[in-house]
């Protein structure tokens, strides 16, 4: 199965797996979601396998959830852990300030919420990621489906005076049907191109009835692991300053992938 893997997955893993080198024994842990987050859901399962690490995960939705049900990583509610060491999560862009654009997966409300209930997050990524200026991902942000068209027409109203280039709004679709969150909300993609501002448009956002939550991730994030396919990989840390770059070993026999056979 490893042999298999894409560049792009590789580059995944290899970001993922460098990323729970942070995981220590008895850490309360927040569990990001999508592709890059599930690898890093398999490399805890491996370390709890194989070192008896003994750690606890907030999953930040019910695809993780499952996941980690499924791999032995235990798991508790936010509610119960209150408060965590460390989140690990991948990201749709991420800039030199370790601002980020999450929600393609749309899952970005329960990300945030548990990201920001954490002494410290980590974003794994593949280097396509990695931008100078966000906006070219579409930025989500989740809204509650009562009145959901007049909450965009507002939308669309405020990107007016804001620094972006494009305004196009689109509600995500499940086939012929709205995508519905885990939170049971709706999710709008803001094509704006280039975001000039994304604190101030993450703050004006927020202040639109009808808007539950934005994915623009300010001062939030505070290390970025970038897996690169040969190999490599890319440790930057925020408050530091430190860029690392080092190795990680690709085990193609490992067991990791044994819940992808
Ligand atoms: C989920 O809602 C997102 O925030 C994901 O973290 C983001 O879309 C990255 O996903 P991939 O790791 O699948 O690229």
């Amino acid at each position: 199965m490893a042999a298999d893997l894409s560049p792009i997955d590789k580059a995944k893993f290899l970001a993922a797996k460098r990323a729970t080198d942070f995981v220590e024994d008895g850490m309360k842990l927040g569990l990001g979601t999508g592709s890059t987050a599930a690898w890093m859901v398999r490399c805890l399962a491996e370390r709890i396998r194989e070192e008896g690490l003994r750690v606890v995960g907030v999953p930040t939705s019910s695809r993780t959830a499952q996941l980690a049900t499924q791999l032995g990583v235990p798991i508790t509610t936010l509610d119960e852990a209150k408060w965590l060491d460390l989140t690990i999560d991948g990201a749709d862009e991420f800039d030199g300030n370790l601002n980020l654009i999450k929600g393609g997966g749309a899952a970005l409300l329960q990300e945030k919420i548990v990201a920001t209930a954490s002494d410290q997050m980590i974003v794994i990524a593949d280097a396509a990621k990695d931008v100078t200026q966000l906006g070219a991902f579409p930025l989500p942000v989740e809204v509650i489906p009562f009145g959901w068209q007049t909450t965009k027409a507002l939308v669309e109203e405020t990107l007016v005076s804001l620094d972006v280039l494009n305004r196009d709004v689109t509600l995500r679709m499940n086939g012929a049907a709205p995508l519905v969150t885990d939170e049971s909300n709706y999710i709008l993609d803001l094509h704006l191109k280039r975001i000039g501002n994304p604190r101030q448009l993450a703050l004006v956002l927020n202040q639109i009835p009808g808007v539950v939550e934005n994915g623009l991730f300010i001062d939030i994030c505070d290390i970025v692991v970038i897996g690169h396919a040969d190999g490599r990989v890319t440790v930057r840390d925020v408050n530091s300053g430190e860029i690392e770059e080092d190795r990680v070993e690709f085990v193609p026999t490992s067991n990791i992938f044994a819940d992808l056979d």
